[in-house]
């Protein structure tokens, strides 16, 4: 490790504890700072320092938090799968520019006796809730958690997951939790493939295949725009997905980008979804058709 690499790191704190964190942020909010929260499962990538950069510009102080979350993963063997680098992340973080890293164990987020689920309708009943039994139980659930234990002035999510931010607004709305959500583009590839912990799980084939999902949904949303109907569209673009080497679909799919309801033609604001796999390993997109 050189000799910055190693000074960043050294200087981003580390709270494992609810108590520690508070008081963190406790003593900087007495001090006249803004906070801004980032939350993460680890794993990360330029997309998770482009949540921290946003965060930065706007909020004097930058909170990131690593918890792979058990209870938004439906299947052990890919949260066993989840990568993780906690040294790797914290200088990335460091050198992000974030101040804090909040890192609880598992005992922590869900002590003995935990009992209480924060449970979205609606927004969860499609795309990746009908296809991950549980999995935005766990998602609201736990950044409900992380909103009550920070209290911050905004915290940042990606547009890559899309479905999973409108249910984290939703979350805050119903809640009154005091917070701004803030959505943040998605990262790409020079190949368009958008950022994902998932991609670390690729092989050599599978990465080289993977930018399909990018290309084809951009196709079919451009075949979309001028709002005709949309089946024979989206079924092409299953179809081409099959062919460009992905195991499975498991959605590709019109849809209104907020309320999430289906589309049978695009109007503002359309947005295309898709999850496909690539061998084991499942990847999603979405972009607005325009
Ligand atoms: O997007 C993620 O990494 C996770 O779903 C989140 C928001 C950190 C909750 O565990």
């Amino acid at each position: 490790m050189d000799r910055a690499r190693k000074n960043a790191r050294s200087e981003l704190a580390v709270s494992r504890s609810v108590a520690e964190l508070r008081g963190v942020l406790n003593r900087w909010r007495a001090e006249g700072d803004s906070i801004a929260l980032v939350p993460t499962m680890g794993g990360l990538h330029e997309g998770h320092l482009a949540l921290v950069r946003a965060a930065r510009t706007q909020f004097s102080r930058v909170v990131a938090t690593i918890f792979v979350n058990p209870m938004q993963f439906d299947d052990p063997v890919d949260l066993g799968r989840y990568p993780s680098d906690i040294g790797r992340d914290t200088a990335m973080l460091s050198q992000a520019g974030a101040d804090l890293l909040f890192l609880p164990a598992a005992g922590e987020m869900y002590p003995p006796g935990f009992a209480t689920a924060v449970k979205v309708s609606g927004l969860t009943a499609c795309l990746c809730g009908a296809a991950r039994r549980g999995h935005f139980d766990g998602v609201s659930t736990v950044v409900a958690k992380l909103l009550c234990q920070a209290a911050p002035d905004a915290a940042f999510f990606g547009e890559k997951d899309y479905q999973q931010l409108l249910v984290v607004r939703r979350t805050v709305r119903d809640l009154d939790i005091p917070v701004r959500i803030e959505g943040v583009t998605t990262v790409r590839e020079a190949d368009g493939l958008a950022l994902s912990s998932r991609n670390f799980n690729l092989s050599r084939e599978e990465r080289a295949a993977a930018p399909a999902l990018y290309r084809v949904l951009s196709e079919v949303a451009q075949a979309l725009a001028p709002g005709g109907p949309a089946q024979a569209a989206l079924e092409e673009g299953r179809e081409s997905l099959m062919r460009a080497g992905f195991a499975r679909v498991d959605y590709f799919e019109l849809r209104d980008g907020e309320t999430l309801t289906s589309l049978e033609r695009a109007r503002p604001p359309a947005r295309l979804f898709a999850a496909a796999w690539l061998g084991a390993t499942r990847l999603i997109d979405n972009i607005p058709v325009a």
